[in-house]
C-alpha cells in the first residue's frame, strides 16, 4: 500500500521569540526538521511532503541541501490558518489510495518504529491516533473515548474543552495516519468554529467516527519521542534528555563518560574499548576514538579520527571541517592546543599547549611542545619544533608549503618562510629567519650576529 508522509512545520513558533522558523532551532546540533525529515526517510515512503509557511524559504533550502537525495516535496502554507488548514494544502499532491501519515516538525524525537506502528494501526482502513497519557496535560488536545473507555469519540483541544474534559489525561500527541482518501473527504468538511477561529486537524476524529471507521490509538515507547518544542526552555529540556540518552547508549557499549549530564553530541560518536571522557567534552560531526584513548576536561572535537592509546589534554579544540583531522597512536595533544582541518599527525606525536597545526602532516614521533603555528606543512619524523616558531605560509596572495625533512631541529622563534624546504637532520637556528632551502644534516643561522662592546657604558641619568 503506497504511503504518504506529510510533515506541518508552517507554523511561527511565537512563543521562541526567534526570527528564525522554530524548525531550524537545532536540537544536537541539527535542525529540529532535519531529525524528523532524516527518520521519515528510512521509512521506505512514496512521498514526503513538508508543508512551509513561515520563513518557507529558509526552511526550504536548509531542507533541500541536507536532504539532496531525497524526493522531498515542498507545499506552502499562506497564511497558517491551523494545522487542519495545514494539510488541506497538500491534498493536491497526495495520490487517492493508501496510507497519509501526519508528524509534526518540532517533535523531533520521534522513532521510526513508533511512525511505523502508526502506518501499521491504520493498515489503510482505520484512523490511527499516537497518544499519551501525560501526568500534566495543560495545552494539549484531549481523546475522548466512549463510557466503555475502549472507543474514541474525538479529540477536544484545551481551549475548547470542559473542565471534565480537562481531566482526560490522554492527549493526541500531533500524529496520525489516516486512509488518504477519506483523509481528503474530511479535509474538504473542516471548518474554523472554535476557540481559535482555526482550522483543526484533530475535527477529522469525530467525523471518521460519525462514519463508522474505527479509530485506534497507538502509544511510543517513550515520551521523549512526542515532546513538542514550543520555547528555548522546552528546545534546553529535549536537548538534555536527548544527550542523556546518546550518553546512556555509549556507556552501555563500555564508554567511560566522567558524567554523563555534562557530555554533549552533535553528530555521531565511535568508540574504541576503555575510552574515557572527561567532563564538558563537546563531540560535532563523524568523530573516531579507537582504543583506550582518553580525553580530557573541555574538549570539542569535530570531524575527526583519534588512534588507539593518544590523549587529548583538557581545553583542546580540533575541527577536521570538511577535510577531517587525524590523531596517531599514542600522541598527546595540548592542553590548549589547535588542530585545524587537515591536521594529520602520526604515531607518538607531541603537540603542546597552544600550538596550533593545519594543513599539515607530522610524521611519526614529531614534537611541537609550545606556542607554534604549524600551517601548509610536510613535517618529518622525529622533528622538534621548537617553541615560537611558525611557518609563514602566505605571501599575501597565496599559501605556500614548508618541508621539513626528518630529525630536523629547529630551535625557539624561528619563521620559516615558505615555499621553504629543511633537509635530514638539519638544525635550525633560534630566531632564524629562513627564507632559503637549508641543507640536510648542516646547522643553518640567519639572524644578526652577536656582538658584545667591551667599556661600553649605560647611559646615566642627568642630575639637575
Ligand atoms: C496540536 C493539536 C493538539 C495536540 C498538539 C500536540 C490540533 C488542532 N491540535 O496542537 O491536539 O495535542 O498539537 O503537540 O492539531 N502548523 C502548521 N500550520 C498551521 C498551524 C500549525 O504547519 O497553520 C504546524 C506547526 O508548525 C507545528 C504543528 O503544526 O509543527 C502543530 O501546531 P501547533 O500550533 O503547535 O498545534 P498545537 O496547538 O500544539
Ligand atoms: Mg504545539
Amino acid at each position: 500500500m503506497s504511503l504518504s508522509i506529510v510533515i506541518m512545520a508552517a507554523g511561527k513558533g511565537t512563543r521562541m521569540k526567534s526570527s528564525r522558523p522554530k524548525v531550524l532551532h537545532k536540537l544536537a546540533g541539527r535542525p529540529m526538521l532535519d531529525h524528523v525529515i532524516g527518520t521519515t526517510g528510512t521509512l521506505q515512503a512514496d512521498r514526503q511532503v513538508v508543508i512551509t509557511g513561515h520563513g518557507a524559504d529558509m526552511v526550504e533550502s536548509a531542507m533541500k541541501s541536507a536532504f539532496a537525495e531525497a524526493p522531498l516535496e515542498f507545499v506552502r502554507q499562506e497564511p497558517q490558518l491551523g494545522t487542519g488548514h495545514a494539510v488541506q494544502q497538500a491534498v493536491p499532491v497526495l495520490p487517492d489510495d493508501g496510507i497519509t501519515l501526519i508528524l509534526n516538525g518540532d517533535t523531533p524525537l520521534i522513532h521510526a518504529s513508533t511512525a511505523q506502528a502508526l502506518v501499521d494501526a491504520c493498515g489503510g482502513d482505520k484512523l490511527a491516533l499516537l497518544t499519551i497519557n501525560l501526568t500534566d496535560p495543560t495545552g494539549y488536545g484531549r481523546i475522548v473515548r466512549d463510557d466503555t473507555g475502549v472507543k474514541v469519540l474525538g479529540i477536544v483541544e484545551h481551549k475548547d474543552a470542559t473542565p471534565e474534559q480537562r481531566a482526560i489525561n490522554e492527549v493526541y500527541t500531533g500524529m496520525m495516519a489516516a486512509p488518504t482518501a477519506r483523509l481528503k473527504q474530511w479535509l474538504a468538511r473542516l471548518d474554523n468554529k472554535n476557540a481559535q477561529g482555526e482550522y483543526y486537524l484533530t475535527d477529522v476524529v469525530a467525523m471518521a467516527q460519525a462514519e463508522g471507521l474505527s479509530v485506534v490509538a497507538a502509544q511510543p515507547r517513550d515520551e521523549v519521542e512526542v515532546l513538542g518544542v514550543n520555547s528555548p526552555a522546552q528546545l534546553a529540556d529535549l536537548e538534555r534528555r536527548f544527550q542523556r540518552v546518546q550518553a546512556e547508549r555509549l556507556m552501555e557499549q563500555g564508554v567511560r563518560l566522567a558524567d554523563p549530564a555534562r557530555f554533549d553530541l552533535r553528530g555521531t560518536l565511535k568508540c574504541g574499548q576503555d575510552v574515557d571522557i572527561d567532563v564538558n567534552c563537546v563531540f560535532e560531526g563523524q568523530v573516531t576514538l579507537g582504543d583506550e584513548v582518553q580525553i580530557g576536561a573541555n574538549c570539542v572535537i569535530r570531524n575527526a579520527t583519534i588512534a588507539r592509546g593518544a590523549v587529548i589534554h583538557p581545553f583542546t579544540h580540533i575541527d577536521g571541517d570538511t577535510q577531517g583531522a587525524s590523531v596517531g597512536e599514542g600522541a598527546l595533544i595540548g592542553p590548549f592546543a589547535r588542530l585545524r582541518p587537515g591536521a594529520k599527525l602520526g604515531k607518538g606525536v607531541h603537540i603542546g599547549n597552544f600550538v596550533e597545526v593545519k594543513n599539515s602532516t607530522l610524521a611519526d614521533g614529531a614534537k611541537a611542545n609550545h606556542l607554534a603555528y604549524l600551517g601548509d606543512a610536510d613535517v618529518g619524523e622525529r622533528v622538534n619544533y621548537g617553541a615560537g616558531s611558525i611557518t609563514a605560509n602566505y605571501d599575501g596572495a597565496n599559501k605556500h608549503r614548508t618541508v621539513i625533512g626528518n630529525d630536523v631541529h629547529v630551535g625557539s622563534n624561528c619563521v620559516l618562510i615558505a615555499p621553504i624546504s629543511l633537509g635530514d637532520g638539519a638544525t635550525i637556528g633560534g630566531g632564524s629567519t629562513i627564507s632559503k632551502d637549508a641543507p640536510a644534516g648542516q646547522l643553518t643561522v640567519a639572524r644578526a650576529k652577536q656582538v658584545s662592546l667591551n667599556g661600553w657604558q649605560r647611559p646615566q641619568k642627568v642630575k639637575r
